[in-house]
């Protein structure tokens, strides 16, 4: 691996936390997967038996007995749901999703998984013991994103990309509660940087190569701001590198939907009223958490409408029992309105 020069660390110190935690390895594995969301899979549109038989022409406008009306009228309704059929009859899409072993990431997978009449899903994890702890089935793949070779296997063939991979900083041994916060640090190799810079461009450049038809990335609130507290995080400037992560795949040509989410937490979804913002605005409200399983569900979901694709926003929600749970995904996407 190319020797990297790490962003020398002009951030301030830790302070407030601004709502938002990232994954400490001390509690990774400890977190059951218990929060997935409820589908909201259409059910299959079954073939008529007429439809094989539905005429593909039209008439001329002079015919216009009252008869012939109501015939015509029920061929238009035979082209629809001739249309319907075929849409529902299109092949699934294979949809990459990687970081599959995390917290989210898992989430998105098996969700891919229980769509099978839609899509055909495939994880790529970095170790055995992760492609394990979700099934362990042969459409997970194992490579190290740092290292874009591991990924063609993969990557080879998909139609889409959801990239959930993410540097993680540890907890410092030792951490005594009485004497303030806890230290952090990353391992050797797995730097922001490293992981969330280089990574994340291999992905890119990788699904580039294979012609992938879009990419959704999942990055994090924060961004504008190169003082965040998670800059100073063990020294990872992790926002930063994030964020030029993010601009490499704006700039890349591939379709691409980026969301930065809020502050994760392990709750339910489906339940709540989804916000979009941009700019970090949302942080300077109350509304500023999403659950990972909605996060999810938006990955998913940005897949399905043209309304998602280069496009770049900030994601949280309200609180249980504020708002309306959000269904129409195309509506919310279609309030974007900005492109980074
Ligand atoms: N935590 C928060 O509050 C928060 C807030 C906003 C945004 N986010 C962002 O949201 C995303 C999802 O967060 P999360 O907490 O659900 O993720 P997570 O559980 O930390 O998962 C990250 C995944 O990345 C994988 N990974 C790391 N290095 C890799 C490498 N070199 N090759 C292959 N895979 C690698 C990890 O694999 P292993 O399982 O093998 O370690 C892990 O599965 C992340 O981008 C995160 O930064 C988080």
């Amino acid at each position: 691996m190319a020797t990297l020069t790490r962003v020398p660390s002009i951030f301030a110190p830790p302070s407030s936390h601004s709502g938002q935690c990232l994954k400490f390895s001390c509690v990774a594995t400890s977190i059951p997967l218990t929060t997935i969301a409820n589908t909201t899979t259409p059910p299959p549109l079954t073939l008529p038996e007429s439809s094989s038989t539905l005429p593909l022409c039209s008439f001329p406008s002079s015919f216009s007995s009252p008869l012939f009306l109501s015939g015509k009228r029920q061929q238009v309704k035979g082209f629809q749901r001739l249309r319907a059929v075929t849409a529902s009859m299109a092949p699934p899409s294979t949809v990459l999703v990687t970081g599959a072993g995390g917290r989210t990431g898992s989430i998105v997978y098996k969700k891919l998984k229980e769509r099978s009449d839609h899509y055909v899903a495939r994880g790529l994890v970095r170790t055995q013991e992760s492609k394990e702890k979700i099934g362990g089935a042969d459409d997970v793949f194992v490579g190290d994103i740092r290292d874009g070779d591991t990924l063609v296997p993969a990557i080879q063939g998909i139609d889409a990309l959801i990239i959930l991979t993410s540097a993680v900083p540890k907890m410092k041994p030792g951490f005594d509660p009485s004497k303030g916060r806890p230290e952090f640090y990353f391992e050797e190799g797995a730097f922001p940087e490293q992981v969330d810079w280089i990574g994340q461009k291999n992905q890119i450049d990788a699904a580039k190569a294979a012609g992938v038809k879009q990419i959704v990335l999942v990055g994090s609130m924060g961004g504008t701001d190169l003082n965040h507290p998670l800059n100073s995080l063990g020294n990872g400037n992790i926002l930063v590198w994030k964020r030029k992560a993010e601009q490499y795949l704006a700039d890349s040509g591939v379709p691409y939907t980026i969301i930065r989410a809020g502050g994760l937490q392990d709750k339910e979804g489906g339940i709540r009223e989804l916000l979009v913002g941009k700019d970090d605005e949302l942080l300077k409200t109350d509304t500023k958490t999403i659950a990972r399983a909605d996060v999810a569900e938006v990955c998913i979901q940005a897949l399905q409408y043209e309304e998602s694709k280069f496009k770049a926003f900030d994601l949280a929600s309200k609180p249980e029992g504020a708002g309306t749970p959000t269904k129409d995904f195309k509506a919310l996407f279609a309030q974007i309105t900005t492109r980074f």
